[in-house]
């Protein structure tokens, strides 16, 4: 049998080539003719008419090469370098997609035509995977930029005081480097789709090699069609079950959620989380009504209660609230430079209860963005569960500035959601928190609180399997009494062997705080050696304080456990993580 190899020019990534090789480069030639049969079938249904012509491969070769590199914590980043690369392809580029995780800087200089799209997660910082390459380019250690054209996409929610500060200082940093910026940077809110996909287009366009001397790619997407999982919502699924799982003296409320569909589930596998499509508090946007003087507006309070977001406070709303009422009070606040300590623990309601005007129902609405889904970390696996969902949620209350708070969402499933009711979902993948492909491999999990979650998946997906790789659990909360989520699951898990060990830290229970950091040091000898038998270790939960000292921790230990020094610590640490063997899901 004679083997096809696509050439490197090809106008395809290289992971895509590989697979393109994969595939077409062994096929019979039978397999081949009726391949390209069928795509030149394709093309011309589909009225692009880029049938591929013997002169066009020549124009394939002159395809214009594209840097698309991203920087992601929950996938949307992601997502849109795909969709940029799709966009690319058809304008006659030559994509690579790059994540920052796998970024070597040394290759950046080379990059003729480069876009950035990159997330701000925790209070300004890059995503985690994206740290180790974002701080080489922030270092005096990162090599010139100059001849590369770039523009960059910023990804971020104005809630946070730092919006989209990551894809600012990527922006300013790239250009003083010495790249010449072709497009500039847009920064998109949670409802990012739009504004996304029309720069994306603006920029592409900005870097396209001028018609004539362009490539012809033929625009056969096999990414997209790979892609086209059964996976789109957001669908309706029914509450089969709500169970506060925290004892009735417990200060907190973590409702175990068992969801199930009029159909099959929609497909998820462990790691992935669910998406839910809340209803504001109807006492809080009844309030809110009043505050403006629009209480009497149903349609209003109908779109408020469903589709805005009422709740959220950031510097801008307080600018479009002195603009659109021209208040003096307002405008005093933001002259005096004290308006970003004001709107600390505060929320729509207390800037129009506390510098009253009436509202148009437009101006109202102007002060808010569309209403945000929140994630949820699956808790179930289908091969346990069929087709139903779980998930595990922590109701989030708190006082400030002398009111009550609830969580938008965590309220509307702990206060307001029951048995019977409908509820909107969505699933959102996440390929960068999966267990390994080998049921061979050992796993350490450490996840207080809900950060449990997924690993209640990882642990009833591992038994239905029959793995025999071992699974060990490292878990937390307040009280051994009032706060061990899933208690007896973990009891039975243990029993049958689906646990190889727990190790539990209660922090309120002794007059020392303990939390699973300090259990995973005294563990420290066992965990070295689990992970030097090849072991995976994923961190879930609390992304300010839990989830980096869990990670200094493990690295102390390293360090300890091997008689090494930080700095080799710190490179274990960075290499486990490149290998996809250090995952982790924080919020
Ligand atoms: C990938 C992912 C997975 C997740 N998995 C889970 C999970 O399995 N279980 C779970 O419970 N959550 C999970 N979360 C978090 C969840 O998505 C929501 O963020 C959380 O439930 C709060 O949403 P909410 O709408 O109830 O609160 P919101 O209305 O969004 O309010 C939260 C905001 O309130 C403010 N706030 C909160 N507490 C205080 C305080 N004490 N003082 C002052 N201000 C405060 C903060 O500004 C905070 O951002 C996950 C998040 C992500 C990104
Ligand atoms: C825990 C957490 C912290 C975040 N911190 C910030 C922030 O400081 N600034 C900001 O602009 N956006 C922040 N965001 C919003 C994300 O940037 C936004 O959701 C983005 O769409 C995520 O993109 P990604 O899926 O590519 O990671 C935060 C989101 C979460 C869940």
């Amino acid at each position: 049998m004679s083997f096809v190899t696509l050439p490197k020019a090809a106008p395809f990534s290289e992971e895509e080539i590989e697979t393109l090789n994969r595939v077409v480069g062994t096929a019979t030639p039978v397999q081949r003719a009726w391949l390209a049969g069928f795509l030149a079938g394709v093309e011309s249904v589909q009225g692009t008419g880029a049938v591929a012509q013997p002169e066009q491969a020549q124009a394939l070769v002159a395809a214009e090469p594209l840097t698309i590199l991203f920087a992601t914590e929950s996938g949307n980043s992601e997502k849109l370098a795909g969709d940029a690369a799709k966009a690319a392809r058809k304008l006659g580029f030559k994509p690579n997609v790059v994540d920052f995780a796998d970024l070597e800087l040394s290759s950046l200089p080379k990059a003729k035509n480069l876009i950035v799209i990159a997330a701000t997660w925790g209070e300004g910082e890059p995503p985690s995977r994206a740290t180790r390459a974002y701080n080489e380019l922030m270092s005096d250690a990162a090599p010139k930029l100059d001849g590369v054209k770039f523009g960059v996409l910023a990804l971020g929610d104005s809630a946070y005081a730092d919006f989209c500060g990551v894809g600012k200082k990527l922006d300013e940093r790239i250009a003083a480097l010495g790249a010449k910026r072709i497009a500039d940077r847009v920064d998109c809110d949670l409802d990012f789709e739009k504004p996304a996909a029309e720069w994306i287009d603006k920029s592409l366009k900005a870097l396209a090699p001028a018609e004539g001397a362009r490539g012809t790619v033929i625009p056969v997407d096999f990414a997209a069609r790979q892609q086209a999982a059964p996976n789109v919502g957001p669908v309706e699924a029914e509450v089969q079950e709500w169970i506060d799982l925290n004892s009735s003296r417990s200060e907190k409320e973590t409702v175990h959620l068992e969801l199930a569909f009029d159909g099959p589930a929609p497909a998820y596998k462990p790691g992935d989380s669910l998406e839910i499509f809340p209803e504001n508090d109807p006492a809080y946007v009844d309030q809110l009504l009043k505050a403006a003087g629009l209480s009497s507006d149903d349609a209003l309070r109908t779109e408020f209660l469903k589709s805005r977001d009422v709740t959220t406070l950031s510097l801008k709303t307080v600018e479009n609230y002195a603009a659109a009422t021209q208040h003096q009070y307002v405008k005093k606040l933001l002259e005096s430079g004290e308006a970003k300590k004001w709107i600390e623990g505060r929320q729509l309601i207390d800037l129009v209860e506390e510098f009253p005007i009436m509202l148009s129902a437009e101006q109202l609405k102007g002060l808010t963005r569309p209403l945000a889904p929140r994630a949820y970390s699956i808790a179930s696996s289908r091969k346990e569960v069929g087709d139903e969902v779980h998930l595990l949620i922590s109701t989030v209350r708190y006082n400030s500035h002398g009111r009550d708070r609830l969580g938008v969402a965590s309220g509307f499933v702990g206060e307001r959601l029951k048995k019977g009711d409908r509820v909107r979902v969505k699933v959102k993948p996440n390929k960068h928190f999966a267990l390994p492909a080998s049921n061979d491999t050992d796993i350490i999990m450490v996840g207080p609180g809900t950060g449990v979650a997924p690993f209640r998946s990882f642990v009833q997906e591992r038994r239905a399997a029959g793995a025999k790789g071992r699974n060990w659990l490292f878990f937390g909360d307040r009280s051994f009494t009032h706060d061990f989520l899933y208690q007896l699951e973990w009891q039975d898990a243990l029993k049958d062997g689906s646990l190889a060990r727990m190790d539990v830290a209660f922090s309120r229970d002794t007059p020392e705080k303990v939390y699973v950091q300090n259990k995973l040091w005294e563990r420290r000898k066992d965990v070295v050696e689990w992970l030097e038998n090849g072991a995976h270790f994923y961190v879930c939960g609390d992304a300010k304080a839990m989830a980096k000292d869990v990670r200094s921790t493990l690295e102390r230990a390293y360090a300890d456990v091997k008689g090494v020094s930080p700095e080799i610590a710190a490179q274990a640490l960075s290499k486990l993580e490149r290998e996809h063997r250090y995952q982790q899901d924080v919020y």
